[in-house]
């Protein structure tokens, strides 16, 4: 069993994203331990906050970080990047640089839209982020889930295209032995 912490770029309780994620969750019962990780209590990023010592909802953040063998994001796109609540959080965990948590640790990220483009744009720009970070990021297999109100139950709120399931769960082996790639222990 490998530890995925998740984060969600999307604040709201409808998310489509969250709707995902809880699938890829499911999807994983077997391999992941998955723990989700709020942004929404984060102050916006300061340099001049981050002088004083991290502020609480930070260092709380950051420890629920720290026992991560994998991170996974899931995010929407919003004017064609990531959203700002995403950006603020990574900001934070990106600091200190030297020992920041990403350093080095295994990403993968997914994304849904009722678009077509499944949410590419922010995912390129959130790939560029992440290798600012040095964190490593799974290249392959994407997960871009566009058209995902076709592809959700509405009543439930499950993911119900079973295309999309299957991908996830190659998806989901794919971070598995990238993840055990990188394994300290
Ligand atoms: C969007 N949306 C959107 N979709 C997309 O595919 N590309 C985009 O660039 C944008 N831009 C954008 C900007 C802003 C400010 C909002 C609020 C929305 C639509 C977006 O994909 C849609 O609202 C999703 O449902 C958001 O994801 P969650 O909250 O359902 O997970």
């Amino acid at each position: 069993m490998i530890n995925i912490v998740a984060i969600c770029g999307s604040l709201r309780k409808d998310s489509y994203n969250k709707k995902l994620l809880e699938a890829i969750k499911h999807e994983s019962n077997d391999q992941w331990d998955v723990t989700f990780v709020e942004i929404d209590e984060l102050p916006l990023f300061n340099e001049d906050l981050e002088i004083g010592g991290d502020p609480e909802e930070v260092s709380d953040f950051k420890k629920k970080l720290k026992d991560a063998d994998g991170i996974l994001i899931v995010t929407p796109e919003y004017n064609s990047g990531i959203p700002g609540g995403l950006k603020n959080a990574l900001d934070w965990a990106s600091r200190p640089v030297r020992s920041s948590f990403f350093l080095n640790l295994p990403v993968a990220l997914a994304g849904a839209t009722p678009g077509s483009l499944g949410t590419a744009l922010s995912q390129m720009q959130l790939r560029q982020i992440l290798v600012a970070m040095n964190a490593n990021v799974l290249s392959a297999p994407k997960v871009l889930v566009g058209e995902v109100h076709k592809k959700i139950d509405l009543e439930t709120r499950q993911v119900t295209d079973h295309r999309t399931l299957s991908h996830l769960k190659s998806f989901i082996n794919a971070f598995t032995e990238f993840v055990e790639m990188y394994r300290k222990d």
